[in-house]
């Protein structure tokens, strides 16, 4: 008894040291009882407790991106510790949070626990929970000795390969075997629980309000992503969606996370930039700072039309991968590689591509798509994907840069597909063999995934081809532990032409990236920078005016790499890194789009 004593006055000291006291740690909940999701039956904590060596108790969303990718994990960890007398219990205590959604969520992860409906987030309050995935841990007295993450493997727009820290799992064993839990509060990233209350009452009276300008923004800036269908896991369509997420919406726009766009605005223009400016994100912040006032509904802007289907319209021709691939619910250690995939059958006939769309078919886990045509008669083994991959890269192309040439479209969540001007266009060679590079990650659900590419071909006569080039530099090694290793790669282009759009490319590793411009007698001039280089948005940035440079002109693609133990994403800091197609390789390729003005068409 006195050893108790004494380890709970330690574990409330714990609790302070890291400033502020963090209740309940040390502290015996009283009992409380929650109807089961799926059953409705009552469950009782004290209940559970005494007959469990150890409870954890986990707050959960269905929504939260980072809650969903460690569901497949807390399955895992109730499946070894249900057998050594542990309990687990899901609470899910979100206000908007419906029923019927919580129902479809236990079916669809598969949940070997029960998840309990905590209505007016009763429970959560009683545990000061506040984010979710939260995990806590109590002993068989209902007494808390861990609050805090699972592990540090997945946070905001972070997905480390594997955890370094396994907070849970450590507390569990220490409270299992009558020990000290040694970090018994951790950090949670994830997404703030969603309590019916507002947040803050509102002092001042409110300037803005969803129905006159919030509606509009997020119209604006979020629903190409946020609405069904599309690749956000949850919708903002309506006030009550953005009610409901308005404290993750603080943190995801003051973290310029969302919506996501990595160019510094200092340089280029882009049609499809997407940034918020410095007034929006006020407005954002002061809305919720307010309390997040409705205002009157009849000011609420038309509801945004979707084109359903195809957005370039009926294909001519449309090109499913060969076959289905399925995605498991979690990444393997060390993450789920890229894969590339056939299409079924060659191309039949020589085209010219007026319109082309890649569309993704369980847009929950396609992270981006590109799709390639491998020449006509160039050889590989189409079981093999290294082959394959091999094979994009191979074969003769204009001034030979068959990659370059071989990437006809991508598809990045919330971007239009490429629809060209009359009189422009890509040709497709007759035999050409389409690949689909696939950067999925997996979301907490296992899926089959077949996607597919729609083409319109030109009907009218073509003026321009476009091109793509490669600027790339497959001859670097990056050094263990360093956190800004340069890589350059340049080409000279040998005619005018004019430029359409940028795209870097590089892997886990990647920092930064620029496309810089040296013209006969001119300074040298930054196209586009990207200085914080974000591996998961495969972004192109497309120039809003097409921009014309002459003959012998220069582009340099500037790029650093971040190999350091600081880098959340480095899969292995201390491995000297070179050119391969796998996320634990390195590429560095500066994509560009372009056309030569004066080239003559032969049809
Ligand atoms: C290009 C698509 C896209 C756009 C545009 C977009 N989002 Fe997102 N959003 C996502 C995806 C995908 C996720 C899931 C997390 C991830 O994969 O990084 C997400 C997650 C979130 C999250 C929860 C997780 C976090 O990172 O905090 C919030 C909040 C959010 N978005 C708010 C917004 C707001 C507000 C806007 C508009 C101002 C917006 N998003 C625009 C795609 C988008």
């Amino acid at each position: 008894m006195l050893a108790r004593a004494f380890f709970l006055s330690l574990v409330v000291n714990v609790g302070i040291m890291f400033g502020e006291p963090t209740p309940p740690i040390g502290t015996k909940l009283r009992d409380w009882k929650l109807p089961e999701v799926a059953t409705q039956s009552e469950w009782s904590i004290a209940a559970k407790a005494s007959n469990a060596k150890a409870v954890v108790v986990l707050f959960l969303g269905t929504e939260c991106p980072v809650n969903n990718q460690y569901v497949p994990k807390l399955i895992e960890l109730h499946k070894i510790y249900a057998k050594q007398g542990v309990a687990f219990f899901g609470i899910n205590s979100n206000d908007h949070e419906s029923e019927s959604q919580l129902s479809e969520f236990v079916r669809e992860k598969k949940l070997t626990f029960p998840l309990l409906r905590d209505v007016n987030a009763k429970v959560a309050d009683r545990f000061q929970a506040k984010r979710t995935p939260e995990a806590f841990v109590l002993d068989g007295e209902s007494i808390v000795r861990y609050r805090g993450r699972i592990d540090d493997q997945f946070e905001r727009g972070v997905q480390r390969a594997f955890p370094t820290k396994n907070d849970l799992r450590d507390a569990i064993d220490a409270v299992m075997s009558g020990k000290e839990v040694q970090n018994s509060v951790t950090e949670v990233s994830g997404c703030p629980i969603n309590r019916s209350q507002p947040r803050k009452t509102a002092s001042t009276p409110s300037t803005v309000s969803y129905s006159t300008e919030v509606s509009r923004l997020i119209q604006a800036k979020c629903q190409s992503c946020h609405r069904a269908g599309e690749a956000a896991p949850f919708t903002l369509m309506n006030y009550r969606d953005a009610k409901a997420w308005s404290e993750a919406i603080r943190e995801s726009v003051q973290e310029d996370r969302m919506p996501p766009w990595n160019a510094d605005p200092l340089h280029g223009k882009f049609s499809n930039a997407r940034n918020l400016s410095t007034e929006e994100k006020k407005l954002f912040l002061t809305w919720i700072d307010q309390g997040c006032p409705e205002g009157d509904p009849s000011h609420l802007p038309q509801p945004k039309q979707y084109v359903k289907g195809w957005r370039i319209g009926t294909p001519d021709q449309i090109i499913s991968m060969r076959e289905p691939i399925k995605i498991p619910s979690a990444s393997p250690k060390g993450g789920y590689p890229y894969r590339y995939v056939l299409a079924g059958n060659p191309i039949q006939e020589d085209g010219w591509i007026q319109a082309i769309e890649a569309r993704p078919d369980q847009r929950g886990v396609v992270h981006h798509i590109l799709v390639y045509a491998i020449k006509p008669g160039v050889p590989f083994n189409p079981k093999n994907e290294e082959s394959i991959v091999n094979a994009i890269h191979a074969g003769e192309g204009p001034d030979s840069d068959p990659l370059g040439d071989a990437l006809l479209c991508s598809y990045v969540p919330g971007d239009l597909p490429s629809i060209f001007p009359d009189g422009f266009a890509k040709k497709l060679k007759k035999g050409s063999q389409l690949v689909f590079e696939m950067h999925y990650t997996p979301n907490g659900t296992e899926v089959l995934d077949q996607s597919r590419v729609g083409i319109i071909f030109s009907k009218k006569p073509v003026k321009h081809q476009l091109r793509g080039r490669s600027i790339l530099n497959t001859e670097f090694l990056i050094p263990p532990l360093t956190s800004a290793h340069p890589v350059e790669a340049r080409y000279r282009f040998k005619k005018d032409v004019v430029l359409l759009s940028f795209s870097p490319h590089m892997h886990l590793r990647g920092k930064s990236f620029q496309f810089l411009l040296t013209q006969p007698n001119q300074p040298n001039e930054i196209l586009a920078n990207v200085p914080k280089y974000d591996f998961n948005w495969q972004m192109t940035y497309e120039l809003a005016k097409p921009r014309l440079i002459p003959k012998g002109s220069v582009i340099t693609c500037k790029a650093t790499f971040d190999n350091s133990a600081k880098n959340p994403h480095n899969p292995n800091p201390l491995a000297l890194v070179g050119w391969g197609d796998q996320t634990w390789e390195e590429m560095m390729i500066g994509f560009v789009e372009y056309y030569d003005p004066n080239e003559e068409i032969k049809e």
